[in-house]
């Protein structure tokens, strides 16, 4: 792991939190069937890998891995709350996955690509625990496609940072474009691409969205990085954290985030 560029922050994981099967892995749910084996990499905090397990039925087999033992500790909490008997976590390494070749049906990734120093070589060993028939499910946003209204400095230059830092951790921001030509130089030649948005533009969503990246800019680990790597200042991360509640104040307020979105049939 280069350096996880968001970190877990408490900011970083509630963002992460609100996500579900239905508004972050809609593209993968026409392929799961119960009793699937399914392989969540990068679970993070679990939300979407406990919808997922849920969506397998009783005998189905789920689990999420991720390197941080604190937030699979979070994600167990979620899944035994939820009575998921067929999920569990492991500890564990994109690039050396503690699974047999072909164990799973399912291998599945939402926001992890883009952190990786090396995307193809997590293809390529996501395809190796990948039985045949099954399939690899990615999802990656864009950061140069996010696109909003109305066009305040602060903002641009908030995305500006985010994607050298981004860079600086040894990631990609702008991922979801490259999916494809990712999984074309990991050998995977049987790929489905798509995309889809996730949009803020009601006064609940803005404000949520805002405070989110407001509190992400003054305190996460990009914050940490962005510092320490000499990109910013405490001066202009204040500036470009207060240009968020700014945003979100205006009436007219819109921002959408695109993903691109990949499934890979393996034979
Ligand atoms: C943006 S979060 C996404 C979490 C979850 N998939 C979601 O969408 O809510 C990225 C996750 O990838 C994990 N990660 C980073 N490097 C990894 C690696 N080498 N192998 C597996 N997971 C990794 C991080 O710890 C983090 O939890």
């Amino acid at each position: 792991m280069a350096g996880y560029t968001h970190g877990h922050h408490a900011a970083v994981l509630r963002s992460h939190r609100t996500r579900t099967a239905a508004n972050s892995a809609a593209y993968l749910l026409p392929e799961l069937r119960p009793g699937h084996r399914l392989l969540d990499v990068g679970c993070g905090p679990g939300t979407i890998t406990a919808d997922l397990a849920e969506l397998l039925g009783p005998t189905g087999r789920a689990i999420g891995i991720d390197p941080s033992a604190e937030v699979l500790a979070q994600a167990a909490a979620l899944a035994a709350e939820r009575g998921l008997e067929q999920l569990s976590f492991e500890v564990a390494d994109v690039y050396r996955l503690p699974y047999a070749d072909a164990s799973f049906d399912v291998v599945h990734a939402h926001q992890v690509l883009q952190h990786l120093a090396d995307p193809v070589a997590a293809l390529r060993e996501m395809r190796r625990v990948t039985a045949p028939g099954g399939v690899i499910a990615v999802r990656d946003a864009d950061y140069a496609a996010m696109a909003w209204h109305p066009q305040l400095p602060e903002l641009d230059d908030w995305l500006a940072l985010y994607r050298r830092t981004a860079r600086a951790c040894g990631g990609e921001p702008d991922a979801g474009r490259r999916l494809l030509s990712w999984a074309h130089a990991a050998g995977l030649t049987e790929a489905r691409p798509s995309s889809s948005t996730w949009t803020y533009a009601t006064e609940d969503e803005r404000a949520w969205w805002s405070e989110s990246w407001a509190e992400r800019t003054l305190r996460s680990n990009t914050a940490a990085t962005a510092l320490a790597e000499g990109l910013a200042t405490p001066a202009e991360l204040a500036r470009i954290a207060a240009g968020w509640p700014r945003w979100a104040a205006h009436p007219d307020a819109w921002f959408a985030v695109l993903h691109g979105e990949l499934l890979v049939s393996v034979s």
